[in-house]
């Protein structure tokens, strides 16, 4: 079976320059063998994630969201960044996740105004280890000279981007694997994180 890959697209701006990094993406991870499939949060929006409604959970977008997430054995993100830190879209995306990520694998990308992307990077990654998801130690961000007319265009940047793209194909059956076989063997220390997600 071809490892599945979510990719989601971290901004809510329909005229972005994350679809140039999305389409580069995708096509990097189709060609690793990857089945591919994006996630854009300017077409498919969330509410803000609210504790105090409960009917929340059961409206069909995100439903759709937590389906797609579990479904996925790794994910590519690509956030904008915003304030020296992910999109509000995008970690609000990740705040009606938890265990759909859990022993899954994640490479990142970021798109900036200028800046060198390592902190919005950073966030995304922290709040995907903060639900025991593994990533990639290697990134890539594109800033404004790298694209003409909201196309990327530095050849630099886009091979970083496929190698992240191809390695979530790579590694993450493997990772999902391992955790998935170390889950089942109940809530042992022996099982490491796994076994915190242990099943029955
Ligand atoms: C609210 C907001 C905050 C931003 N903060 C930063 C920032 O901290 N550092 C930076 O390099 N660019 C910043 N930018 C610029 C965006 O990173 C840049 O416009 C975006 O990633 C490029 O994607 P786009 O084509 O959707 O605009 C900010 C933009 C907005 C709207």
């Amino acid at each position: 079976m071809a490892p599945k890959v979510l990719i989601v697209q971290g901004s809510t701006a329909h005229r972005s320059r994350l679809a140039s990094v999305a389409a580069i993406a995708s096509e990097a991870a189709e060609a690793t063998g990857g089945d591919v499939r994006t996630w854009d949060l300017a077409d498919s929006p969330l509410p803000v994630m609210s504790l105090s409604d409960p009917r929340q959970r059961r409206l069909p977008e995100v439903v759709a969201v937590r389906e797609a997430a579990a479904e996925a054995d790794g994910f590519v993100f690509i956030t904008p960044e915003y304030h020296g830190n992910m999109s509000g879209a995008l970690k609000n995306w990740f705040d009606f996740l938890y265990l759909e990520l859990a022993g899954k694998f994640a490479g990142v990308l970021a798109v900036t105004g200028g800046g060198g992307g390592d902190m919005s990077i950073l966030s995304v990654k922290n709040s995907f280890n903060w639900c025991h998801g593994f990533t990639l130690p290697f990134h890539a961000a594109a800033r404004p000279e790298d694209f003409e007319d909201n196309e990327l265009v530095n050849q630099r940047v886009i091979e970083r981007i496929r190698r992240v793209s191809s390695d979530v194909v790579r590694y993450a059956p493997l990772i999902r694997n391992t955790f998935e076989e170390a889950r089942t063997g109940g809530d042992d220390w022996r099982n490491g994180v796994a076994g915190m997600h242990a099943k029955g």
